[in-house]
């Protein structure tokens, strides 16, 4: 995979600081207090990254019916929170992303089960299913919770309960 874009990935989240005044304003008023609560919990760059595809999200599809629906935001806004649990920061996740993809997925996913610096890479491989499960504890949006569990798998992006104008804009504006 793309060493230009694990590059841009790496070098992108080393910008410090919080996501700007106004998205920090505009994100409060999509999610609801729950979702906030655990959007709120990413560091930084994620909050940043998120901001980012969500807004491009909802320019996209400004002029389709789908326009203005909160819940495909949230979808953009939550997909990789599943991304907490394995506690990396991103070079963490550089080297993951390169160590499961040596493994095999498979087997990196199965490190869930181990100790230490594996079961942190086998966390980081799963954080579609954990990201979902997260959403849903906390009593987010379902279609958030289905995008994050599927964001990885275009075989499921047919499935889901998310039009697919919507997934289509959720790929196209997420960068990474
Ligand atoms: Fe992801
Ligand atoms: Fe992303």
């Amino acid at each position: 995979m793309k060493l230009r874009h694990l590059a841009r990935r790496f070098f992108g989240a080393l910008r410090p600081g919080p996501p700007a005044r106004p998205d920090l304003e505009w994100v409060a008023g999509v999610l609801s207090p729950a979702e906030l609560t655990l959007w709120n919990r990413m560091p930084n760059h994620d909050r940043r990254h998120s901001a980012a595809v969500a807004r491009r999200v909802d320019a996209m599809l400004d002029g389709t019916a789908q326009a203005g629906d909160r819940r495909w935001l949230a979808a953009a806004l939550l997909h990789d929170v599943g991304k907490l649990d394995s506690g990396f920061g991103v070079p963490g996740r550089v080297a993951a992303t390169v160590t499961a993809a040596a493994a095999g997925r498979d087997t990196a996913r199965s490190w869930v089960a181990r100790r230490g610096l594996r079961r942190r890479i086998g966390l980081y491989v799963e954080h579609p299913r954990l990201g979902a499960d997260m959403i849903r504890v906390a009593g987010g949006t379902e279609e958030a919770a289905a995008w994050a569990a599927a964001h990885h798998t275009p075989d499921r992006w047919p499935t889901l309960p998310v039009p697919r104008v919507v997934v289509d804009a959720l790929v196209a504006a997420d960068d990474d």
